[in-house]
Parts: structure tokens; sequence; C-alpha cells
């Protein structure tokens, strides 16, 4: 490759730099565990989910933020990989879909084996640590893929889930979502509602890390307050350097604090400056900010690769973690602090919700009641009562609609 004469210093002083050659060190022992990346969204996407096709091998796949080679330049050592399905889903296929997107993801493990090593546990991370895999873990992005049931967040644990992020950019008739902050929703159940709560206490009971990412304020202060194990943001940023209501407030970075929980920064322009251009520095500024408010306990990476457009200059794909780290010591964050937000506060919140975590107690067995179901395409098994005027109400238009827009009244 010709390089042009004038370029070969910059180079070599950036192969020399200090800051870079130090954060590789620390990676070399503490990987970075990130906390959200939609590389299953993309397999389904550009694959339909077809893994053995030659064309998805993640050896060679090169339109992706992520594949093998970059998540190895980039000290990935654990990955949430997000099993996420648009809200479009809701009251509709969303339960079939996310079983899709789980099973994706376990036979991209068992594709892969020398790369990754899926794990439903803290020491199952540091055991992939310890073997140089990528722990590979599920997060399940939305609150409308549990349909409203208990059982299927239960089944779900089972498969593997260990965070649940309670909305994505819709309410769940359990729960509100950001966009009830922007205005472009209604609020419905004022943060969590009744039976949200009781999500919530399950998601305790069993040992699943409940993600506010996506969710309202009122909804991030209700889960902060009920939830009795520390909770994770597992992409979202600071809301001081970047007013999006994805974003975390100050006020809410105190009760992070409180909690010892943690704000995993999510890299895309859009809220790292607000703008579609932003910069490596930029992050920094998010990653400084979240440390003076909330501690530097309570800082992580979730930088939403494959899930996003824009991405900041200097942090175009997953090889690109030891820069930021780089300019983390630049900034003068010690070691411990940095060996923090690559992997030893993640690990810290995880072992915490693990310990809360209560297999022994009895499950929580009460539905939500059959009036606060949406969608007419279900039937209503163990209700005893009968559906309410507002289901009747609602099954008749859906019943309707076909006639109505036949005869051009709708
Ligand atoms: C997987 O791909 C390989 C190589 O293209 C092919 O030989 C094999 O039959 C495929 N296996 C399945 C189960 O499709
Ligand atoms: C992917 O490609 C690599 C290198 O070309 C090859 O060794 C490997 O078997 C392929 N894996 C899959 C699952 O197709
Ligand atoms: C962690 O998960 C592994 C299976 O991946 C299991 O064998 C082990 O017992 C679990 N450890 C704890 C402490 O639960
Ligand atoms: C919360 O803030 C206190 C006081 O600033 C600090 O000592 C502590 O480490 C912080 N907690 C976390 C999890 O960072
Ligand atoms: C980092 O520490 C050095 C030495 O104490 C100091 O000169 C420098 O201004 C500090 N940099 C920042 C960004 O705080
Ligand atoms: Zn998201």
């Amino acid at each position: 490759m010709l390089v042009i004469w004038w370029l070969w210093p910059l180079l070599a002083v950036c192969a020399s730099d200090p800051f870079q050659l130090k954060a590789k060190e620390i990676m070399k022992t503490t990987p970075v565990i990130d906390g959200h990346n939609d590389l299953p969204w993309q397999l389904l996407t550009l694959f339909n989910n077809k893994l053995n096709d030659s064309k998805a091998n993640l050896t060679t796949l090169m339109e992706t933020h992520t594949n093998i080679p970059k998540l190895q330049d980039g000290f990935v050592g654990g990955q949430f990989w997000s099993a996420y399905m648009p809200c479009d889903t809701q009251n509709k296929d969303a339960v079939r879909r996310i079983l899709e997107q789980i099973d994706v993801i376990h036979r991209m493990c068992q594709l892969y084996p020398e790369t990754f090593l899926c794990v439903t546990n803290s020491s199952g991370i540091r055991q992939a640590f310890s073997e140089g895999k990528v722990a590979s873990l599920i997060g399940v992005e939305g609150g409308h893929l549990i349909d409203s049931s208990l059982g299927v967040l239960r089944t779900l644990y089972h498969l593997g889930m260990r965070y649940l992020t309670l909305t994505h950019n819709c309410n769940t008739p359990w729960a509100d979502n950001w966009m009830v902050d922007t205005g472009d929703d209604k609020a419905e159940s004022q943060g969590l509602s009744v039976f949200g709560k009781r999500v919530l206490k399950e998601m305790n009971r069993l040992g699943v890390m409940i993600d506010l990412s996506h969710v309202s304020v009122a909804t991030m202060k209700d889960a902060l307050q009920y939830s009795k194990a520390p909770v994770i943001f597992s992409h979202s940023s600071a809301y001081n350097i970047c007013p999006s209501k994805r974003n975390v407030p100050d006020d809410v970075l105190q009760l992070v604090n409180k909690t010892r929980s943690l704000v995993m920064v999510n890299f895309y322009s859009k809220f790292v400056s607000c703008s579609k251009d932003a910069t490596l520095s930029q992050v920094a500024d998010h990653l400084d900010h979240i440390k003076k408010v909330a501690g530097a306990g309570a800082v992580g990476l979730g930088g939403d690769y494959d899930g996003v457009t824009e991405l900041p200059k200097g942090l175009e794909d997953v090889s690109k973690y030891p820069d930021l780290i780089a300019e983390l010591l630049r900034r003068n964050w010690t070691d411990t602090e940095v060996r923090g937000v690559l992997a030893d506060n993640l690990l810290r919140v995880f072992f915490d919700v693990e310990q809360a975590s209560n297999s022994m107690e009895i499950p929580e067995e009460e539905p939500i009641p059959l009036g606060e179901l949406e969608g007419s395409c279900r039937t209503h098994y163990g209700y005893s009562q009968a559906p309410s005027i507002h289901l009747q109400m609602g099954a008749l238009l859906a019943s309707l609609t076909p006639l109505l827009f036949s005869l051009h009244l709708l």
C-alpha cells in the first residue's frame, strides 16, 4: 500500500503512543464487555438467519461493524448480543420472532466455538476471558417481547436471557417508553404499572438484569426504586452532554450511584453529539460526565454497533475500543477506573444481581388482568372472567375492519 511520505511521522507517533500501548496492555487481562450489539439483527436482515451461507461467514463478513477479526483487534472479551424485534411485532408474532433471535445467537456460538463461548453467569464470563474467547450473553431488547406474560419471561430466562430492556420505542401494557418524554407517545402506566412491578420482582427473583435504555424517566425512577438489585442502562449516554431523551439525566445518574447501578455508554452519533457527526473525544466527554456525577464505578460501554448507522469518527467499528481506552488514560483515568469501565463494573453488577436472585422463592403467578392485555389476536384460556368491554370492542372493531376497508370507510 502506498502511503504518502508526509504521513509517515504521524503513523510513527500513533504506533508509539504510550496511552495506546498501555490501553492494550490493560485489555490483555481485562478485555471489554460491551452491553449492546445488534449483530443478530444484521444476521436476520442480511441472511434471514442462515449462518452456513458462505456470505454470512463471520470471519470474512465486511458490511457490518462486527466480525471476528474486528472483535479480536478490539479486545472484546464479552458481549451482550441483542435479541431484538421491533415494536411492530407487539401483539403479533413477537414471541415467535424473539425465540428465533435467541436461537441464532446459540447457533453462532455453536458454529464458531473457537471464538464464542455462550455463557449465562458472571463466572462464565471469567471462564471465557481465561480461554481468550468472547463470552456471549443474551439481552432481550423490548418488554413487548414477553407479551405481558411471566411464563414467557421465565422461559426466556431458561433460554439464556440475562437482561431484558423493559421497553423499546413503544409502551407495553405495563411500562412507558422514552417517547412519552418527547411527547410523541401518551403516558399510559406513568412508569411501571402494578403488573410492571410484578415483572420487575420476577426479574429480581430469577437474576435477569433490568435494562432501562429506551424507557421513560418515570419508568427509570420506578425501576431504580423497586429493584432490589442494581440495574443497567445497556446502551445510553448522558443527557447533560447531549439532551436526547434516550440519554440519562443527572438526577437519575444520582440514583444510579445510590443503587450501585451502571450506565453503558452508547456510541450512536445522535446520542453522543445530538447530530449526525460526532467524535471519539465526545464519547469520552460522556464517560467523564457519568464518572463525575455517578462515580467511575457506574460507567460502562454499550456501543450499539450494528444497530445504528452513524458512529463517531474514531469509533467506526468494534476494533476501536482500545482507542477510547487510550483517550481515558490520556484524561488521567486510573488503571482501576479503566478496568471498571471495561469489565469490572459490569461483573460487579451482574454478580450482585445473581446474589439477589432466589430460585427457592415461589415464582410470581398473578397474570396481567385480561382487560390490560392489548390486541385481538389471542385466546383467553385460564382467565375466568368474561372479556372486558374494552376487549370486546377491540375484537369487534378488528373483525369489522376488513368490511369497513372494503367499503372505503377507513
Ligand atoms: C454448510 O455449508 C457447507 C459449505 O458450503 C456445505 O458443504 C454444507 O452442506 C452446508 N450444511 C448445511 C447443513 O447446510
Ligand atoms: C469461514 O471462513 C473461514 C476462512 O475462510 C473458514 O476457515 C471457516 O470454515 C468458515 N466458517 C464457516 C462457518 O463457514
Ligand atoms: C455458571 O454457568 C455454568 C454453565 O455455563 C454452570 O456450569 C455453573 O454452575 C454456573 N455457575 C454458577 C456460580 O452458577
Ligand atoms: C457513588 O458516589 C460516591 C461518592 O462520590 C463514590 O464514592 C462511589 O464510588 C460512587 N459509586 C459508584 C458505583 O461509582
Ligand atoms: C493529567 O495529569 C497531568 C499530571 O498531573 C496534568 O498535567 C494534566 O493536566 C492532567 N490532564 C487532565 C485532562 O486532567
Ligand atoms: Zn436500542
